[in-house]
């Protein structure tokens, strides 16, 4: 569903969703239960995030007749990876969508400014011709959002969304004022952000309870 501020805005608010989310913020969780967690409410998340994808005609036989049925145009789709984090959503992503194409982007926050500095580009071929997803767990100040996306309009995709699982009303707004025509799928949108950006109350940093680094 949109927020009913702004339809570009699309808050995922399915029980299931919701349920997983709660589990994963709990400071308890392990690192197994937390990346499974991700790994599954990715999935759901696909889910609503491909609700409007391409689809094509194929001819195919059933054991008593020939059709003409419907199946996704995947190999159109890109997804797009902002490191490192957003590898827990990419797998999820791929286990629905297994012909999408991947791109990565590599950005670390300075500590200092906050902003982001890339290390990593790497897109599939024919950008024009895909409709891209960007996946990153959480969009905080949204420097990292949007500095990816700036780079990957760049090669002139037919479509950019982005999908994080958390975010602020400080990372909504810079990335809506920022890309406008790029639309935004959250499971939540938390409080605010703190002094070190980080959500609050958030889940931590995402990374590191991914790969178990804290
Ligand atoms: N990145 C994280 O991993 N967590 C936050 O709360 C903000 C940015």
């Amino acid at each position: 569903m949109t927020t009913p501020q702004d339809p570009m805005v699309h808050l995922i608010d399915h029980p299931l969703v919701q349920h997983k989310l709660t589990l994963m913020r709990d400071k308890n969780a392990s690192t197994t239960s937390f990346r499974t967690l991700l790994n599954e409410l990715s999935m759901l998340m696909a889910y609503e995030v491909t609700r409007d994808m391409p689809m094509q005609d194929v001819e195919i036989e059933t054991p008593l007749e020939t059709m003409t049925a419907r199946v996704i145009d995947g190999k159109k789709l890109a997804l797009v990876s902002i490191l490192r984090a957003g590898t827990g959503i990419l797998d999820g992503f791929l286990s629905v969508v297994p012909g999408a194409r991947v791109g990565h982007i590599g950005l670390y926050r300075d500590p200092a400014t906050l902003k982001a500095v890339e290390y990593y580009f790497k897109m599939p071929k024919d950008m024009p011709e895909r409709d891209v997803v960007v996946v990153d767990p959480m969009l905080a100040t949204g420097h990292s959002a949007i500095a990816a996306i700036a780079r990957i309009k760049a090669l002139k995709p037919k479509s950019i969304k982005f999908v994080c699982l958390l975010t602020c009303p400080e990372g909504v707004k810079a990335l809506r004022e920022a890309h406008p025509d790029v639309s935004i799928f959250t499971a939540a949108i938390d409080r605010q952000l703190n002094s070190h950006g980080y959500i609050l109350p958030g889940l931590g940093d995402a990374g590191d309870r991914i790969f178990g680094t804290q």
